[in-house]
Formats: structure tokens, C-alpha cells, sequence
């Protein structure tokens, strides 16, 4: 018996000895019984300045009332994520994000433990941002505050009837207030839709943000979105919020399932109430923003997971876009493929026409997973390397090559029984793995290939592309 307990204590210690939370735990007499190495790193002391001593002495600048161990011990009460900043004994500021609590033994408080989380370098990332974002929206762009958008609907191209339909369908309501959820997989154009929307609406001329709810931890989240009040207590400083930044425009937030569920709750009350509250503030400010979220996860998924609050999605769910995915357009696919031909002719000085049959067979069967992004670094990537009049198979991202054929197998053109075509395609594929075998020794290559050595330095100088690419 007294084992187990010696070891369960022995095993505790060691666990918040090594965590990379401060940890510091105090009697009810107000003596430390507990403090870690990154606790003593955060206050800028030694582990034996502090253990075993009275806390006031310790730290002489906190009081009885100020300090939040000691008055978890006389309220009994624990006090969570609470902020402090404090400036330590070598004069770094540190901030923390603390959770103290009463440490009952029967029913009686024995003592209590402060975990603290230091997160002075993601808040100053995160203030980085902020501060990134209000120099965007103050950028002047065409004579008006800029708003950052680089798209518009003109800039959405389909085919598609379905996506038309939506695309028509989103032009009509962008003139109405109400907020917007547009789920679609990744690459399916939900920024672009997004932004269709803000400068088709009457809020054009106001500022678009955009926030990827994934990037920021929690607690920064909410302040990022609602500001900061100066708090005396938690030494936060007076900021705007996105929110309040994206007065009289759009606020885009994308990844939306991914913002922890009681900050869902806090977003919904904004755009139910019309009003945020910056944090460690009493006093609501009026906003005028309309939210544009996005979601990569279907909402019926997240709402089953509950990664999404239901009464948020209900709020949300007044106009919801859902971005078919390219393999689910197929008629998109070539008219895109020809859309972004043009636009790199353009960029690089080319004249592509085309791309071969093979390539087009291919772009068919292809199910695009990275959808129209996929689609169109794949052609960046082609029209770089293509030397032809037409974009062939060659020419393909090695990726590309490899995920839509079995590297073994002879892949006949289904339309083109070209011989010149199919055999410099076998050819090609037969080099590029004897390559890939020798890690890319042309005189070993050439004796497994059984050619010559200049005979395969010269096939490989013809497809230049192989080269580059191993
Ligand atoms: N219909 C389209 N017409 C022209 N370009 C498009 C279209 N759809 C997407 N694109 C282009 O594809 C790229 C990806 O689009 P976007 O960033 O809007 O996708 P997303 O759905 O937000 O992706 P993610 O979920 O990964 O953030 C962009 O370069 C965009 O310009
Ligand atoms: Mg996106």
C-alpha cells in the first residue's frame, strides 16, 4: 500500500517535472510546496528561491489579494485561463495563460496548484497578424480603403450548369446582409466564391478579412476576432478585433468547423446580437459585418462529430453554397484546362493551343483531389516545361504521371493509335525508370536499358523535361 502511493508519487513528480506547463502549488500557510523548472523559468528565479517559502516572500511585488493562488485558497473556488503578464526578475515580459486550482483533500482545501501555459511568443505572432491585417485593409486600392479581394465573379469560370446555377444563385443574394456558408472541398474555389460575393455586394467598398479559424490557438482566436480590452488585471492591451475591422464589409471565416465549440457560441451571439464585446470588456459595440464562413468538411459531418454547433449552423445555413468538386463536373475540367492555357500564354509569353488527346483522356479519368488548384498548378507546371505546340503527356508533373498510370503497365491511347505517340510514351517511360532504378546514372541506366550510352543521352536530351525531373 505504502509503496503504490510512494511510487504514485514519484511518477507524479516526474510527469510535472517534465511538462512544459509551469507548475507551482502552495499550503494553506501560503508556503510553495510544489514548483517546477519552467514555472521558475517563467518568474526568472531558481527552484530554491521559491520552494518551501512563503509566496509573499518569494514574489514580494503580489499580495494577498493578487496573487491567484493564494486567493483560490481562501475563495475555494478555481479560476480558469485567466492571463497574466507580469515582468520577471531579468525584465522579460512574460505572458501566461493560467489555471489555479483548490486542492481538496475530504472535502477540505489543503492547498491549491497554478498551472501556467507561456504564451508570450504566439500572442506576439499572433499581434504580428493583427497588425498585418489592419495594414491591408488600410492599403488604398483604386481610391478606397483596400479591401485586399483579388477576385471577383467574372473570375469564377464554369460551364457547368449546376455551378452556374449556384454562381447566378450567389449573385442574387450577394446584395442581401445575412451570413453565408459555402462548404466544398479543398481547391473547389470557396475563396474565389467568397470574395464573388463581398464585390458583388453593396459592402464592396468596405474591408474584406479573411481568417483561417485551423491557424490560431483557442484563447488568441477570441481575442483576434473580438479584441481586447485594457485590463488592468490581465495587462492586455486596448485592440480592435477583426470584427471591428471589418466594419461595413465582410468577414471571411474559413475552416469554420474547426473554431473550438464555445467560441462558436460567442460568434453566434455576435450575429445574433449585432454587437462584440472585446475581451475583458463589459460594454458592447455595435458592428456592421456580415460573416462569410467556409467549411472543407460537410456541415452534416461536422454536426454529427460536433466540431459545429447546430444552433451557429441553423444561423449560418440561410444561404448555403455547396461547391461541386471537379471530378463531379467533368465538363469543367477541359473548359478550365483551356481557360488556364490562355491565361499562361499570357503570363509566360507562349502560344499553347492545346493539350494532346492523351492528356485529355487522362484529365477525364482523373478524380482531381486538390480539385481546380490541382488543375491549375498542374497546367502552371506543364506550360513551363512544354516545348510543343500542344501540352503532352510528357509534359506532365511527375505526380501526375505516376498517380493516373500503373509505371508498369503500357498505356495505349485510347483514341489515338498514333504509333510515333505510343512508342516515344513507352519509350519515355522505360528511361525514366531505369532512372529511377540507378537513382539517375546514365551509364547504368544505359546498360539496363541495353543502348548505348550516347544513344540515351541523347534520347534523354530530347525529353529535357525527364531530366528535370529526376
Ligand atoms: N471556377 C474557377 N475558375 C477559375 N479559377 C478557379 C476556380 N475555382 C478555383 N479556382 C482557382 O483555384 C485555386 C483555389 O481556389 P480557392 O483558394 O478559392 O479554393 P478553396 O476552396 O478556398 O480551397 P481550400 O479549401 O484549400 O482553401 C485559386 O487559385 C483559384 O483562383
Ligand atoms: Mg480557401
Amino acid at each position: 500500500m505504502v509503496q503504490i502511493a510512494d511510487m504514485t508519487k514519484e511518477v507524479l513528480s516526474a510527469i510535472l517535472k517534465s511538462i512544459d506547463e509551469g507548475i507551482h502549488a502552495v499550503n494553506t500557510e501560503g508556503k510553495t510546496i510544489f514548483y517546477n523548472k519552467v514555472a521558475a523559468k517563467h518568474d526568472g528565479l531558481t527552484i530554491d528561491e521559491v520552494l518551501g517559502r512563503p509566496l509573499i516572500e518569494a514574489f514580494p511585488s503580489l499580495t494577498e489579494n493578487s496573487s491567484t493562488l493564494l486567493r483560490v485558497i481562501r475563495t475555494q473556488k478555481p479560476i480558469y485561463n485567466q492571463t497574466q503578464v507580469y515582468v520577471n526578475k531579468h525584465g522579460n515580459r512574460i505572458e501566461t495563460m493560467n489555471t489555479t486550482l483548490p486542492i481538496f483533500v475530504r472535502n477540505k482545501v489543503i492547498g491549491a496548484v497554478e498551472i501556467a501555459k507561456d504564451y508570450s511568443r504566439m500572442k506576439l505572432l499572433a499581434e504580428r497578424l493583427l497588425e498585418l491585417q489592419k495594414g491591408f485593409s488600410n492599403i488604398e486600392k483604386n481610391g478606397r480603403p483596400g479591401t485586399n479581394v483579388k477576385y471577383t465573379f467574372s473570375d469564377l469560370m464554369t460551364v457547368n450548369p449546376e455551378f452556374i446555377r449556384i454562381k447566378e444563385e450567389a449573385m442574387k443574394l450577394a446584395k442581401a446582409d445575412s451570413p453565408i456558408l459555402v462548404y466544398g472541398e479543398s481547391g473547389t474555389g470557396k475563396e474565389l466564391f467568397v470574395q464573388g460575393i463581398h464585390e458583388a455586394s453593396r459592402r464592396s467598398d468596405g474591408p474584406f478579412i479573411a481568417q483561417n479559424c485551423a491557424a490560431i490557438p483557442e484563447t488568441l482566436l477570441e481575442s483576434i476576432l473580438f479584441g481586447t480590452a485594457k485590463g488592468s488585471y490581465t495587462g492586455a492591451i486596448e485592440r480592435k478585433g477583426l470584427f471591428e475591422l471589418a466594419d461595413g464589409g465582410t468577414l471571411f471565416l474559413d475552416e469554420l468547423h474547426t473554431m473550438p465549440i464555445e467560441l462558436q457560441a460567442k460568434l453566434l451571439r455576435v450575429l445574433e446580437e449585432g454587437t462584440v464585446r472585446r475581451v475583458g470588456s463589459s460594454h458592447n459595440i455595435s458592428i456592421n459585418v456580415r460573416v462569410a464562413a467556409a467549411m472543407n468538411e460537410h456541415p452534416s459531418q461536422a454536426l454529427q462529430e460536433k466540431k459545429l454547433r447546430s444552433d451557429l449552423y441553423y444561423r449560418l445555413n440561410v444561404f448555403t453554397f455547396s461547391l461541386l468538386p471537379l471530378r463531379e463536373r467533368k465538363d469543367d475540367i477541359l473548359f478550365l484546362t483551356d481557360y488556364f492555357i490562355k491565361m499562361y500564354n499570357n503570363d509566360l509569353r507562349k502560344a499553347v493551343s492545346g493539350i494532346e488527346r492523351e492528356v485529355e483522356i487522362l484529365f477525364l479519368q482523373y478524380p482531381w483531389p486538390g480539385n481546380v488548384r490541382e488543375l491549375k498548378h498542374s497546367l502552371e507546371y506543364m506550360m513551363n516545361v512544354c516545348e510543343e505546340e500542344k501540352l503532352a503527356f510528357s509534359d506532365l508533373p511527375i505526380m501526375l504521371k505516376n498517380k493516373s498510370l500503373p509505371s508498369e503497365e503500357l498505356q495505349i491511347s485510347a483514341e489515338s493509335l498514333s504509333l510515333r505517340k505510343n512508342i516515344r510514351n513507352l519509350e519515355e517511360k522505360l528511361i525514366e525508370s531505369a532512372l529511377e532504378k540507378t537513382g539517375g546514372n546514365i551509364n547504368q541506366a544505359a546498360k539496363l536499358l541495353e543502348v548505348p550510352r550516347q544513344t540515351l543521352q541523347y534520347k534523354i536530351n530530347k525529353y529535357s523535361d525527364l531530366l528535370s525531373e529526376n
